[in-house]
């Protein structure tokens, strides 16, 4: 986030209330977003015809979201504005309110790991699998050798594969699986390591024999992944007896699946909202942290909560492919407005990021559950949002009236 002005603050009370046309100006006074990038969001911010139909076939229109920004996020010591398309009140609301929390006590610390994609061959009918993964292992300089001449792009860039596991699956029919983990850069990669996988086939077939089976990324990025804390005092929270809560709740998540799910759906609640803004293959990323959260045998939470002596303390683990070059991050107009305002110089920042977005929304639901309730919390940000509306209609009509 290096070119990022340094008085960029994510704290701006009262956003909610200004219009849109106000909110715009805000997000330009911060020196993020350009004039070019606000007018196109002021113009509602879609996707035109012609680009939509290069983008996916039989397109017959653009479909629409709610483009927001999330407040007061504090990520490894900077402010960061967090862009989130999602259609589910209360989403950008709730993490704002986290993310305000969590600032009190510093806010979000974390890294990424390098940016390392895993990618998949498959072969079949192998006749003897434990000697030919031997030769495989034997061979991986010159696998290595194959996979980067196969992206000689991304290995100038500095990327590249770095990697191998080779795996048995299924010693009766000769089932084998090799794993190339290939460092992608600021990429998210998926064409790079589906080159590489479909490169190596025919090299690693000599050394197995057998036939070649699917050669594709696999969406459990285990190599590529965020690990982030924060802490929020028991005061800010609201008292012992809410940090309390959220500590059982995640205790709840930690032992039964059930529970876990739907835990992990209000971490992803933010995590997809950025995705989504932000032109992110959420599918995958989805696809991604669910596999993840049942690796073990038994699915898990992806963020822990445990009790400190003065509140409590959030961990968060999971993958996280994202991209800051490739994909719509260049065509879809909308997204250079996001990135313009997060301000992410790497793949890495923007993971850290949604993974912030994520906690949140993960500690925004969990406090409600321990308190008063979702639905409380849900009607009562209903009714101001209500009021804010209706308190804007108002001042139009009094300065349509006046100008008549
Ligand atoms: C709703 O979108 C998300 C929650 O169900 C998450 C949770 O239960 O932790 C509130």
């Amino acid at each position: 986030m290096s070119d990022q002005p340094s008085s960029v603050t994510s704290r701006i009370p009262g956003f909610y209330r200004e219009r849109i046309e106000e909110r715009l100006r805000t997000m330009i006074e911060t020196g993020l977003l350009s004039e070019k990038s606000a007018q196109h969001l002021r113009d509602g911010g879609r996707l035109t015809l012609d680009v939509a139909d290069r983008m996916s076939e039989n397109v017959i229109a653009v479909h629409g979201l709610p483009l927001s920004i999330a407040l007061n996020f504090r990520v490894n010591h900077r402010d960061v504005l967090v862009p989130m398309a999602v259609e589910e009140p209360s989403v950008v609301a709730a993490a704002s309110n986290a993310a305000r929390q969590v600032r009190m006590t510093g806010g979000f610390f974390g890294e990424a790991t390098a940016p390392i994609m895993t990618t998949q061959v498959q072969f079949d009918d192998v006749p003897n699998p434990r000697q030919a993964r031997a030769r495989v292992e034997a061979e991986r300089e010159r696998i290595f050798k194959v996979a980067d001449e196969a992206i000689p792009g991304m290995v100038k860039r500095g990327g590249g594969c770095r990697d191998m596991d080779v795996r048995v699956l299924d010693e009766e029919h000769g089932v084998l699986v090799v794993h190339l983990y290939v460092d992608v850069g600021d990429a998210m990669g998926a064409n790079v390591v589906d080159a590489v996988a479909e490169a190596v086939a025919p090299e690693i077939r000599e050394f197995t024999g057998g036939t070649v089976g699917l050669r594709i990324l696999s969406n459990l990025s285990i190599r590529r992944r965020v690990r982030l804390h924060c802490e929020v005092s028991a005061d800010v929270l609201g008292g012992p007896d809410l940090a309390e809560g959220v500590v059982k709740a995640s205790r709840f998540a930690e032992l039964d699946p059930y529970r876990a799910v739907t835990h992990n759906k209000g971490v992803m609640n933010g995590v997809d909202a950025v995705a989504l803004a932000m032109g992110q293959d959420w599918r995958s990323i989805e696809a991604g942290a669910h596999a993840f959260a049942s690796l073990t045998g038994t699915y898990k939470p992806l963020v822990v909560w445990r009790r400190t002596e003065s509140g409590i303390r959030g961990e968060l683990d999971m993958p996280l492919a994202v991209g800051i070059v490739g994909g719509s991050t260049r065509v879809h107009r909308g997204v250079r407005a996001g990135f313009e305002l997060m301000g992410v110089t790497s793949a890495g920042e923007l993971a850290i990021v949604m993974a912030a977005a994520g906690m949140a929304s993960n500690l925004a639901a969990l406090r409600a559950l321990a308190g008063e309730g979702i639905q409380r919390g849900h009607m009562r940000l209903h009714s101001r949002k209500q009021e804010v509306h209706e308190n804007a209609r108002l001042q139009t009509k009094a300065v349509e009236r006046g100008g008549q």
